[in-house]
């Protein structure tokens, strides 16, 4: 009866444990990045697509900064609690457009952290001008509460 207790203990922590490992990333909600940008993202419906709104905190364009529309779509999650997704944001105050591409993540501290890569296609006036329109980078997004 005495090593009931540690028994117990690692009984209760291996049925405890999986719970926390699985789970899930939801995409809807309000996050920031590592720019300090903002985005919120509606429901996500049945067949992965949601829209949104993204408040950039920096623009390559020189223009007055506006909240912008988002519009993606993520991996089907009845498998997979941390889901792929991508989405573009139109910006409009630019003659821009930035595809996101990435990942759901629940982190160590069971904390959600959007993994993600970028494209921004800039205007450019001439074809000649085509190899310096387009940027590539990472930004991390983590959940406001
Ligand atoms: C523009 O400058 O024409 C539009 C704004 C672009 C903002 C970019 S998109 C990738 C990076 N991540 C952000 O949160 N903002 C910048």
């Amino acid at each position: 009866m005495v090593h009931a207790t540690p028994f117990l203990l690692v009984l209760s922590l291996a049925i405890v444990a999986p719970v926390f490992s699985t789970r899930k990333c939801v995409l809807t909600g309000r996050w920031i990045n590592d720019l300090g940008s903002n985005m919120t993202i509606m429901a996500v419906n049945e067949k992965g697509e949601f829209l949104g709104s993204y408040h950039t905190a920096v623009t390559a364009s020189g223009n007055e900064i506006k909240v912008s529309p988002l519009q993606g779509s993520q991996h089907r999650t009845d498998k997979n609690s941390q889901a792929t997704f991508g989405f573009t944001v139109n910006w409009s105050f630019s003659d821009s457009v930035t595809v996101f591409t990435g990942q759901c993540f629940v982190d160590e501290e069971g904390k959600e952290v959007l993994k993600t890569m970028w494209l921004l296609r800039s205007h450019v006036d001439s074809i000649k001008d085509d190899w310096k329109a387009t940027m590539v980078g990472i930004n991390i997004f983590t959940r406001l509460r």
